[in-house]
């Protein structure tokens, strides 16, 4: 695989191996939507992925790296990211963000959509429309000759305007072989530039947002983040190939680019 700068640039072939996984994880996503209700666990969550990973014939990526004991992560409300699925019942109210990974014939999808379970707040409800938007208002910088840190100048801008965070610590990345590859996708404006995107390129652009500070504390399970005020936070992620005509979002499901699913 050709290499600019430590980032891959990907053939057709890989280019169309990220797009069967990032369907599939796009797929389970869009079932995790329909089934998120009131009562509903985050470990029936995992067992959902864990069962149309078996079923497709694909093994999660995100279980057993870096020790990551699930094969999804499930952060609710004032969790943040990287969240473990648990037997504790979401109440009415709650959001919950489910990130999910699966690797097909070497090649890694990566996606995350916030749920709303039954009736939220307005504000929650404002947090989850405001995280999907920046999702989109990155992705359109997400273009061959642009610098990969307009993506995050872009999300920052839009997600301060609305009057939110977003969070520092942790960044958007290249996918494809592996799932952290070069470059690192920041959700917010870097003071160095940085790498130029190239068409072939594959970013997995993933804001995550916060209702008020964007510092997170991890907890003593060493993996969830959690913000530093306890208030909510949304995260939404695609994965994006930088192509001729443009970005071409990889995670699309069967249903097609659903957005606003949180609205449900
Ligand atoms: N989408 C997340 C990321 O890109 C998921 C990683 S969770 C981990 O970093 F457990 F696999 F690390
Ligand atoms: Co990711």
């Amino acid at each position: 695989m050709k290499k600019y700068h430590g980032a891959f640039i990907k053939n057709e072939r890989e280019i169309g191996c990220l797009r069967q996984a990032n369907r599939m994880v796009a797929n389970i996503l869009d079932a995790v939507g329909d089934m998120v209700k009131p009562g509903i666990t985050t470990a029936m969550i995992e067992d959902l992925a864990l069962k149309m990973c078996a079923g497709y014939g694909v093994k999660p990526a995100f279980q057993g790296y870096c020790g990551y004991p699930y094969a999804t992560c499930c952060s609710v409300n004032e969790q943040v990211v990287h969240g473990f699925p648990s037997n504790r019942p979401l109440d009415e109210g709650d959001i919950v963000s489910v990130d999910m990974g699966v690797e097909y014939e070497g090649f890694v999808g990566d996606a995350a959509r916030t749920y709303a379970v039954g009736n939220v707040s307005d504000m929650a409800r404002r947090l989850m429309q405001v995280t999907e938007e920046s999702l989109y208002v990155g992705i359109d910088k997400a273009r061959a000759g642009n610098d990969v840190y307009e993506i995050g100048a872009a999300v920052q801008a839009y997600v301060e305007k609305a009057g939110f965070g977003v969070v520092r610590r942790f960044v958007g990345h290249g996918v494809g072989a592996r799932m952290h590859e070069k470059p690192e996708v920041p959700n917010f404006r870097p003071s160095m530039p940085g790498l130029v995107l190239h068409n072939g390129m594959v970013i997995a652009i993933e804001p995550m947002v916060t209702e008020g500070t964007y510092e997170v504390d991890i907890l003593a399970d060493k993996w969830t983040a959690v913000t530093r005020d306890g208030k909510l936070a949304a995260h939404f992620e695609h994965s994006v190939a930088i192509r001729p005509e443009g970005p071409e979002i990889l995670s699309i499901s069967d249903r097609g680019l659903n957005r606003e699913t949180w609205r449900a």
